[in-house]
């Protein structure tokens, strides 16, 4: 299926996890792929396997987050598609007495404030794109099921970012879509369910097999759905989807 031929699809966290495993898909789909990470290393190997191009980025810099949109637009010209996946996940488990205003606004910063950096920057090479899309990923943390005040508090931002573009930048014909994916086998998943293990005195490894046993979807599930929210075949989706 080439069905994103002719897309230039920028993966904001391509390098590692759910990024990492969209940004391959679109290539393998046609897409003409951006990588955009600031692990140089890893972003860099996914952009060569996609046969695409390596853009280092902090998403909490908004200098940096500018350079990667001008060096983008140098490169490519336009945009087609943004997929902001950079997140991290912090204070896992910790009371809310004991919860580090540091610790707030690191995670605050990366998942919250680096997607609205972001679409704001990524916005004049979207609309020089065909059926442009911006997708940004909350998480189910958004209506509180998470182990973490920061993390919830900073996917409550995400989803409220996105469906507030959605109803702004329509008129525009960019279409925006807050993605909800469910437990995925990523690092950032894997590291929470270990540091509960080791919290409750069991073995970390033993409550991975456990929850790959329950249900725990792979990143490639679901880089299938955001492969098919970049493409023109999505052009009635609205607002938020969920997956496994
Ligand atoms: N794994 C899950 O179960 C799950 C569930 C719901 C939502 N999510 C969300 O999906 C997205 C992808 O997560 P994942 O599970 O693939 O995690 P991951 O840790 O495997 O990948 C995250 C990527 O973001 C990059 N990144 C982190 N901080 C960055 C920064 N400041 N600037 C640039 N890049 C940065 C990392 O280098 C990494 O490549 C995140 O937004 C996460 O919150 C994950």
């Amino acid at each position: 299926m080439m069905n994103l031929q002719g897309k230039t699809i920028l993966v904001v966290g391509g390098a590692a996890g759910i990024g990492q495993a969209t940004a391959l898909l679109c290539a393998e789909r046609g897409a003409d792929v951006i990588v955009a990470d600031f692990n140089e290393a890893e972003g860099r190997a996914t952009a060569q396997t996609a046969n695409g191009a390596f853009v280092p980025v902090d998403v909490t810099d908004e200098t940096s987050v500018k350079a990667m949109a001008a060096s983008i637009s140098q490169s490519h010209g336009k945009l087609d598609a943004l997929v902001q996946t950079a997140g991290i996940l912090k204070g896992a488990y910790v009371d809310l007495e004991d919860f580090e205003l540091a610790t707030l606004r690191q995670v605050l910063d990366v998942n919250t404030v680096g997607s609205f950096l972001c679409a704001k920057y990524t916005l004049p090479l979207l609309k020089k794109g065909q059926k442009p899309a911006i997708i940004l990923i909350s998480s189910p943390a958004a209506y509180g099921v998470s182990s973490s005040y920061a993390y919830a508090m900073s996917k409550g931002g995400v989803s409220a970012l996105g469906t507030t573009m959605a109803g702004k930048l329509a008129s525009q014909g960019i279409r925006v879509n807050v993605l909800f994916p469910g437990g995925i086998n990523t690092f950032m998943k894997r590291s929470v369910i270990e540091e509960d293990a080791r919290r409750k005195g069991q073995d970390p490894q033993a409550a991975l097999n456990a929850a790959t046993q329950t249900g725990m979807g792979e990143p490639e599930g679901v880089a299938k759905v955001l492969a098919f929210l970049v493409s023109d075949e999505a052009d009635y989706v609205r607002g938020s989807v969920s997956t496994r």
